[in-house]
């Protein structure tokens, strides 16, 4: 009685979470958010930024798979992309994807972010690295948002900065169908068994609801997320539109690793779209310095940062 009380409880809050996600909360206004983390029905907080209101061309929904436990790289993740310059005519919404909240305190603690952020989508999946919660999330995402589909719907990881402007620009122009935009991996070689790297990968709406739609994927689930993903794009003639976005996207390199430059990890650069293995603060630290999202903020005698 006692159980099945408990997961009429759970079931209740992730019919609430759903809910939530549909119309997507409350934001303080403290808080300088840009259209990345905008409310539901439209409205940024940065509405005196007249370039923000130029009317959108292109909507992108970019989820961010994380687990529910990992609040501060959240936080981190959350602060990284509030902080941004808005797109230019694109709206790019940035969501963290979770699954199913098993544990008692993560279901309160989110439940609150919820409320704060509303950028939180919980998926009904068992938390888990390579069991199919990226097929949970696209094939989700076309029933979740059918009221107000989106052009494209990327996938990332919390280790890895978008950088949503040079994103919105990247894939302004490309087709609206039959896209597949992200990192080529393995670099330079075999065409035929090349897929996007988990690092952060792109598809047009309509292959999102092909993978909804089609049955045969839910029995290909195992191994490497991104991997499986081009195997079902092959498998079924999806995302022909292949576009290979090195040397924007990239795995994080500097002076102070062990590591050389290869085909798929270089230094920071000016005209990055994605940088990936943000391993730690120190990592995030420094490309939110190179991105200059440390400069230009108000001067008071309350703090003092040395830079
Ligand atoms: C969640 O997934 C489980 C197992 O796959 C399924 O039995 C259940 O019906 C799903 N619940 C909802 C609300 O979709
Ligand atoms: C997620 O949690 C709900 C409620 O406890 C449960 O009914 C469902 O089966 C779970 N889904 C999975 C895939 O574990
Ligand atoms: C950061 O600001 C400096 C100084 O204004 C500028 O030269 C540089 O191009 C900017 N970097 C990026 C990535 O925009």
């Amino acid at each position: 009685m006692l159980a099945m009380k408990k997961s009429f409880s759970i079931l209740f809050f992730l019919s609430f979470l759903l809910l939530e996600i549909i119309c997507f909360g409350i934001f303080p206004n403290e808080f300088r958010l840009q259209s990345s983390l905008a409310t539901c029905d439209g409205n940024t907080p940065t509405t005196t930024n007249a370039v923000a209101k130029a009317a959108p061309d292109i909507r992108v929904l970019l989820g961010v798979l994380t687990r529910a436990d990992k609040y501060e790289r959240r936080s981190l993740v959350r602060l990284a992309y509030a902080l941004q310059p808005a797109p230019v005519r694109a709206v790019v919404h940035v969501r963290f994807v979770v699954c199913n909240l098993t544990k008692e305190e993560d279901a309160a603690l989110v439940e609150i972010e919820v409320a704060a952020y509303g950028d939180i989508i919980v998926l009904n999946c068992t938390e888990n690295m390579d069991n199919g919660k990226t097929h949970t999330y696209f094939s989700s995402v076309p029933r979740l948002f059918a009221d107000a589909p989106y052009d494209y719907v990327g996938k990332t990881d919390d280790d890895t900065y978008y950088r949503l402007a040079a994103l919105a620009d990247a894939l302004r122009g490309k087709p609206r169908r039959d896209v597949y935009y992200g990192f080529l991996t393995p670099c330079h070689n075999r065409p035929e068994t090349q897929y996007m790297s988990g690092m952060g990968y792109v598809v047009s709406w309509d292959v999102a609801a092909w993978v909804a739609a089609t049955v045969e994927l839910r029995d290909d689930l195992k191994g490497p997320e991104d991997k499986v993903f081009g195997r079902w794009l092959r498998w079924g003639g999806r995302g022909r539109n292949v576009y290979g976005a090195e040397p924007r996207m990239y795995d994080y390199l500097d002076g102070e690793m062990r590591q050389g430059a290869t085909c798929f990890r270089h230094t920071l650069q000016e005209d990055t779209v994605a940088v990936h293995k943000l391993k730690d603060n120190l990592k995030w630290a420094r490309t939110l310095k190179f991105f200059n999202a440390t400069e230009g903020h108000r001067h008071s005698v309350l703090y003092h940062v040395d830079h």
